[in-house]
């Protein structure tokens, strides 16, 4: 039966608000918040070493909340040295929603921003073009590889950019993850557009071994409440569908066979768990680290 499905990513509003619900329905960024308090210090223990200013380039920042934590803990590990901070972001969007976090918190006073309204890959041809190959002393590049189209030439041209004891933080979900099982075994009957692929950390860590980076990996436990994508009509359910399936309206749009056969799998134990009458999607995430 032909269907009328197609990519959330061609709907930038409804995927911007499946995102939302995501977040609001996950541990996503309580875990990220964990990483940050446990094992950022650490990593960016010496980023700033004998330097009159850090510079922290982030790619694919969205609306800020997670890259706002990673420049407290900047804070604290070098008080009063002053913060270089660009964000590389296509959504006009988020952007926006960025600004207005950035406007309604204190304690940013050592810290520029500098928002730059395009693709990595558009920074990136535009940094080549002007040889104006700045350094920073730490990149990161959370949950936004799944849309870049030549993953190992952005490594390897973020990695040329780092500075003296200057590192990489990447998150993307891992290979263990409930979404690993999902892409494989519905990927193909899903629609698709050239901006997402499905990529986990498994593939990530084979890529930077092929491209003889050294890293870190480590994994971290997190679940997404899909308990409303079982109740019939639900609007919270319809969007974490969209999200999960990264399609457009997949509830009212999807073949009923595919949707049945996606709804019983996403009770089975390798993608999900049940726990106090809650269905928990494995949402585990990989933070690797990358070495100058
Ligand atoms: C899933 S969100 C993650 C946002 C944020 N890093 C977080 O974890 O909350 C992905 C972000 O990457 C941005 N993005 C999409 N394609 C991109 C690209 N090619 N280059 C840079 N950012 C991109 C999106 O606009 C979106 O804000």
């Amino acid at each position: 039966m032909a269907s009328s499905m197609r990519s959330l990513f061609s709907d930038h509003s409804r995927y911007v608000e499946s995102f939302r619900r995501f977040l609001d329905n996950s541990t996503e960024h309580q875990c990220m918040q964990e990483f940050m308090d446990k094992e950022l210090p650490g990593i960016i223990a010496r980023i700033g070493e004998a330097k009159s200013e850090i510079k922290i380039l982030s790619i694919g920042g969205g609306a800020g909340e997670i890259d706002l934590q990673i420049l407290s803990k900047v804070q604290v590990q070098y008080p009063g040295v002053h913060i270089n901070n660009e964000v590389v972001e296509p959504s006009a969007e988020q952007i926006t929603k960025y600004k207005e976090l950035v406007a309604k918190t204190s304690n940013l006073e050592n810290i520029k921003f500098a928002w730059h309204k395009e693709t990595s890959s558009e920074y990136q041809n535009r940094i080549m073009e002007k040889k104006e190959l700045q350094k920073w002393d730490f990149i990161h590049m959370i949950q936004m590889l799944y849309y870049v189209e030549d993953i190992p030439a952005t490594l390897k041209f973020f990695h040329s950019l780092l500075a003296n004891n200057a590192k990489i933080l990447i998150i993307l979900v891992s290979g263990t993850s409930g979404w690993d099982k999902l892409w494989k075994k519905y990927g193909s009957r899903l629609p698709r557009d050239d901006l997402c692929q499905y990529v986990t950390s498994s593939h990530l860590t084979q890529m930077l071994d092929n491209l003889g980076i050294k890293y870190e990996c480590y994994d971290l436990l997190s679940t997404m409440d899909i308990t409303d994508c079982f109740i019939d009509g639900n609007e919270n359910g319809d969007l974490l569908w969209d999200f999960l399936t990264e399609t457009c309206n997949f509830n009212t749009t999807a073949p009923p066979d595919l949707k049945a056969e996606i709804m019983k799998d996403l009770q089975e134990p390798e993608f999900s768990v049940k726990k106090e009458g809650k269905v928990l999607f494995n949402n585990s995430l990989s933070f690797i680290v990358v070495e100058a």
